[in-house]
């Protein structure tokens, strides 16, 4: 059987940018013999128009069931003023619950011909490709106690950083599961040196890799002096693994070091299913841009991108992942260019549907 995608593209450009998805998974089935059992829901303000909740229960076992989610975006200005039981990203985040995706998988990927895009210096950013798995369900966003208290006569605010062994332990494997299919390296980050938690971590991931994953090289870092040596020099690293709040932090840093929103993918996992395949969502870090949707000036690459990181964590098929970026490379050295890769002065960019084409273009060429 084939392997099973849903894909949900949801409001504003989402529903642009994955139409040009739709045009690469129909190359690889034509092309590659590479078929998906491809099946389409609908998540966020448009299922809240169709069905008065932005995820029906439906959708939701559908999602349960796939071996990968592909989500486009959420949201927009004819939504803003909901309940908040019903708001688009209510949809979202009640996959990512109820999915239990722990992991956040956030790249810092950058192409040579945009590498001047990035604040650093080129030689620092050209061809990075780095990952930051980020704990997103537990830690001090979540832990208990929390709130603001009186104490004596002023008020305290507190929040509680707390993690458990078996929540280090999930997120660790998952790390060093997608070091197997990179680059076999993983830095794991904390502040182990003032937080017990931090402790914890570092002995429960060492205590992983010694167990599990010996044939993955392992080192550990203070998350602050991590966040210099990502400046630094990037390239040093491969799968970066941190808490949620640190991770937070660490992965906003790192997609800056690449450039446009329009180039960044990202993936949500949770523990394996049972085929072994973990479950997993995958999604472009942008919203929905309601103030370019439907002029066909959205950039495309960043919903592809997606899928390319489906292609190599969920269907273990790197190399076609592989065949994939490197289109996406060549389009970008022939100097195609949608909007928001142009800058203020730009000329001649090229449309969502033009950049889509030119992709296809580059993989039947290659
Ligand atoms: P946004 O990411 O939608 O847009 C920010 C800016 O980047 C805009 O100027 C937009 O035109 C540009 N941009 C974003 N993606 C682009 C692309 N692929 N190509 C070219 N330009 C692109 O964030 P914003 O404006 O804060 O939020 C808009 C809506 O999206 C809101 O309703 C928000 O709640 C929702 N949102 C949804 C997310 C999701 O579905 N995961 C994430 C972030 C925001
Ligand atoms: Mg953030």
């Amino acid at each position: 059987t084939n392997p099973s995608l849903l894909i949900l593209p949801g409001d504003g450009i989402g529903p642009e940018v994955m139409a040009e998805v739709r045009k690469i998974i129909g190359w690889y089935g034509d092309k590659r013999g590479l078929n998906f059992d491809v099946s389409e829901g609908l998540v966020g303000g448009c299922s809240y128009d169709a069905h008065g909740t932005p995820l029906t229960d439906e959708t939701m076992e559908k999602a349960q069931e796939v071996d990968a989610v592909l989500l486009g975006a959420v949201g927009g200005p004819k939504y803003d003023d909901l309940d908040f039981s019903v708001k688009p990203e209510r949809g979202l985040l009640r996959l990512r619950k109820e999915m239990d995706l722990y992991a956040n998988l956030r790249p810092a990927q950058c192409f040579d011909a945009l590498a001047d895009f990035s604040s650093l210096k080129k030689d620092v950013v050209a061809g990075l490709d780095i990952m930051i798995v980020r704990e997103l369900t537990s830690g001090i966003y979540f832990g208990e106690p929390r709130g603001i208290f009186e104490e004596g006569n002023e008020r305290v605010g507190i929040n509680t950083q707390r993690y458990t062994e078996s929540e280090i332990e999930r997120v660790a494997r998952s790390a060093f599961e997608l070091a197997r299919k990179r680059n076999n390296k993983v830095c794991s980050m904390e502040k182990a040196n003032v937080m017990e938690s931090g402790i914890l971590w570092r002995a429960v991931v060492s205590e992983v890799h010694e167990k599990e994953y010996p044939d993955v090289e392992l080192s550990h870092m203070y998350a602050d002096a991590g966040a210099m040596q990502l400046c630094r020099w990037p390239k040093q690293f491969d799968v970066i693994v941190t808490d949620n709040l640190f991770g937070d932090l660490l992965s906003d840093a790192a997609a800056m070091l690449t450039g446009s929103l329009g180039m960044l993918p990202s993936a949500s996992l949770g523990a394996p299913m049972a085929n072994g395949r973990p479950k997993a969502l995958y999604e472009p870090v942008h919203g929905s841009a309601p103030d370019i949707a439907g002029q066909g000036k959205a950039n495309p690459i960043a919903c592809i991108l997606s899928f390319a990181m489906a292609l190599r964590y969920s269907f273990d098929e790197g190399t076609e992942a592989d065949r994939l970026e490197a289109a996406v490379e060549k389009v970008l050295a022939d100097g195609v260019r949608t909007a928001d890769l142009l800058g203020e002065e730009g000329v001649n960019p090229v449309s969502t549907s033009e950049m889509g084409d030119a992709i296809v273009a580059a993989l039947e060429a290659s």
